[in-house]
């Protein structure tokens, strides 16, 4: 399948960085979110990113017209009838996930692919609620999306091999590497990173050291780009609460126990930098 014009839902971190990149490909966009003040704080970002793209000479004013040109915002999940793939990227919540995967199935048309961005959820399950299983999969990108080359595909049981080809194809225009996992939770990056950044959790939440000096001694010691805690700012504490729940919930094995220090911030709204706090505070 030949696409051409690709739709985003959610208009949150992920879906606005996903949009940057397909937009910045080519590639007609739109991008809606159901809340009106989230669409315009992604079109707001977007386009202060490629202001910015200007100034560095990274970008052409003309260039960045024709961006602006064709990126389409909207707050109506209908206008998605004549994408030719949508990209999710809306709240980590099975049934939310179901039901408006289901929604996307009866608005786009019969041979739009449906991807979702999902950190750890079963593809499958998604893909069953809708009227096209065998065109649903997962297409797993990495926080910050326009920066980090890595997309997981992940096809679920009846998905075909024209769409994980045709996903891959599109992974590698918008300029990513496309790694291809089987569907098992967490995939193969998150089922990795999300225990280690727990663990630095409980390192921090048993006193061992302040948020700083683990962030920093994993840095220098190890070689990270990023802290784990800072890491666990960036990505959402809710969000990784929310993985390693489902971590436990999937292999029924506690070595996956969420930390307490996350249960904590959670309980407190401090999810990282998206709240202005986290295991760091960004108000100051
Ligand atoms: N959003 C958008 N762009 C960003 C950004 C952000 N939050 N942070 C940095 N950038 C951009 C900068 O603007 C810069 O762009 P430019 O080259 O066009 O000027 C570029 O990234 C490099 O930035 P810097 O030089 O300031 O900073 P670094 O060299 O330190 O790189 C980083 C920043 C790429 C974020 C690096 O620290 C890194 O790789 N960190 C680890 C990130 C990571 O592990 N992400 C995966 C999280 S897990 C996940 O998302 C899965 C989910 O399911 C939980």
């Amino acid at each position: 399948m030949n696409i051409k014009k690709i739709g985003v839902l959610g208009a949150g971190t992920m879906g606005a960085g996903i949009a940057q990149v397909s937009v910045q490909a080519g590639y007609s966009v739109i991008l809606i979110d159901v809340v009106p003040e989230i669409v315009e704080k992604a079109v707001d970002g977007l386009n202060k990113a490629w202001t910015k793209a200007v100034e560095k000479g990274k970008a052409t004013a003309e260039t960045v017209a024709n961006y602006k040109a064709q990126l389409i915002a909207s707050t109506d999940i209908n206008d998605f009838k004549d994408v030719d793939i949508v990209i999710e990227a809306i709240v980590e919540n099975i049934d939310i996930k179901k039901k408006v995967q289901k929604q996307l199935g009866e608005i786009c048309k019969a041979d739009a692919i449906l991807a979702t961005n999902t950190s750890a959820l079963s593809i499958t399950e998604i893909a069953a609620a809708t009227n096209r299983p065998d065109k649903v999969l997962g297409m797993h990108f990495f926080n910050p999306a326009s920066v980090m080359k890595l997309v997981e595909v992940i096809p679920g049981v009846v998905t075909t091999n024209d769409v994980v080809q045709t996903v891959i194809e599109l992974s590698k225009k918008i300029g990513k590497e496309p790694v291809l996992a089987k569907e098992s939770p967490g995939f193969i990056v998150n089922r990795i990173l999300v225990p280690y950044i727990n663990e630095a959790a409980n390192v921090f939440y048993e006193g061992i050291a302040t948020a700083a000096e683990i962030d920093k001694a994993m840095k220098l010691g190890a070689g990270m780009p990023m802290g784990p805690l800072e890491l666990a700012d960036l990505v959402g504490i809710d969000i990784i609460l929310a993985v390693c729940e489902f971590f436990v919930k999937e292999f029924a094995d506690s070595k996956y126990r969420p930390s307490l220090a996350f249960k904590q911030k959670v309980r407190a709204g401090h999810l990282g930098k998206k709240t202005g706090k986290g295991f760091y505070d960004y108000i100051k």
